[in-house]
């Protein structure tokens, strides 16, 4: 007996099918939406992960918001981003999927819903529906650089709704949140009571900002989660920390802390060894974050400069992230042309539908392989993918 939370048709898509198909026939792929640091040939220290042996993690503390030590480490690292947060506003999580299980827990019934961008994270839609929370979607609109469409926003509002989601830098467009937008949607929560969850995983790694962008934590005005961990920041998705950064008027946030505690109590899913380690974690992670910025700029750079020689293809604005979208000729679905780079040419791109663009055709790829895999992989599709 399985609950009608889980998707009931575990068949696998076309592009699963077809990569399945040519590794079935042994025949080698060069994986463009690798996403996992630690498979792109960055250079890990050997002993990066030694604090985790940290003597003092032998004694057990639970703490449902997370170790003092570790709530001081994240609120003095968030001074990186211009941010001066209180320790005692920093909750700990093994991850920022969890920390949207926890947050949808806390603020919606089943039946409730959340406003969530599209184009976005396609994780959304599977992480709202195992809470049993609607997912209801506002539009990000491309005029040269992305920005939120407000009408949209205002359209998604219901008596139900409790919480609007950003994502800056957004995954897959690379959009940061614009001060201006981040106004506007603060005065829609404050108008409908809704609390703003802020996904910033990919904070640390600015490429193209728009000037005006914008963290949500800028603002105090409404009830307000930033969400942030160690899987983007420090290249170290294995690891399992993350965090929410809370911020909003004293009164509600004093309120929503002490239900959140009592929730989190259940759970005390963080490890005492990377708790007790956070602190040097984050240090010695900061070698890895650069590594990771100096590959998505030069990547960014090569796909910008291969696309100039193939005029029907172009690559949108990136602000930040780890990340591109490149418009490609719709003269084919996206799904024929994504199937036919896997069993024709051996490499794997993400069809925009993926990710609920609101037209074709687009592909997304990630920004972050090795150089010279991504060179090769970005040949072919330029070679397959243009008019
Ligand atoms: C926008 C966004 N948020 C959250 C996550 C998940 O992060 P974590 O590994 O901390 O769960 C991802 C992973 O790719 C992401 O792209």
């Amino acid at each position: 007996m399985i609950s009608s939370r889980l998707p009931s048709d575990l068949s696998p898509n076309a592009v699963s099918a077809a990569l399945a198909w040519r590794r079935a026939a042994e025949q080698p792929v060069i994986d463009l939406t690798e996403s996992n640091p630690t498979r792109v040939g960055l250079s890990y220290p050997a002993d990066l992960l030694a604090p985790l042996a940290d003597p003092a993690a032998l004694v057990y503390d639970p703490q449902p918001l997370g170790l003092w030590t570790a709530r001081e480490a994240v609120a003095a690292d968030l001074g990186r981003h211009g941010l001066a947060i209180d320790p005692a506003d920093v909750t700990l999580t093994a991850s920022t999927s969890e920390a949207y299980a926890l947050l949808f827990k806390l603020f919606c019934n089943p039946g409730d819903r959340v406003l969530v961008p599209q184009p976005s994270y396609p994780l959304f839609d599977h992480l709202t529906r195992v809470e049993a929370v609607e997912a209801a979607p506002y539009l990000l609109e491309y005029h040269g650089a992305w920005r939120i469409d407000l009408a949209s926003v205002i359209h998604a509002v219901t008596p139900r709704s409790r919480a609007i989601l950003v994502v800056s830098p957004n995954n897959p467009t690379g959009s940061c949140l614009h001060r201006d937008d981040l106004a506007a949607l603060v005065q829609v929560c404050a108008d409908h009571g809704l609390a703003l969850i802020g996904d910033e995983v990919f904070l640390d790694y600015p490429l193209d900002p728009a000037p005006g962008a914008a963290p949500v934590l800028s603002q105090q005005e409404v009830l307000t989660c930033a969400l942030g961990g160690l899987s983007k920041a420090g290249g170290l998705p294995q690891v399992k920390l993350a965090w929410i950064a809370w911020g909003g008027p004293a009164p509600a946030r004093t309120r929503t802390l002490h239900a959140y505690e009592i929730m989190a109590d259940s759970y005390l899913s963080v490890s005492t060894p990377v708790q007790v380690a956070a602190p040097a974690l984050l240090k010695g992670s900061s070698a890895i974050r650069e590594q990771l910025l100096g590959r998505v700029r030069r990547n960014l750079e090569a796909l910008r400069a291969a696309c100039a020689a193939h005029p029907s293809v172009t690559t949108l604005r990136v602000e930040g992230g780890w990340s591109a979208v490149l418009r490609v000729p719709a003269v084919r679905t996206e799904e024929e042309l994504v199937v036919t780079l896997v069993t024709e040419e051996g490499v794997l791109v993400h069809p925009g539908y993926f990710f609920d663009f609101s037209c074709e055709a687009f592909v997304v790829v990630s920004l972050i392989v090795a150089p010279s895999t991504f060179d090769r992989g970005i040949a072919r599709v330029l070679a397959r993918g243009g008019a």
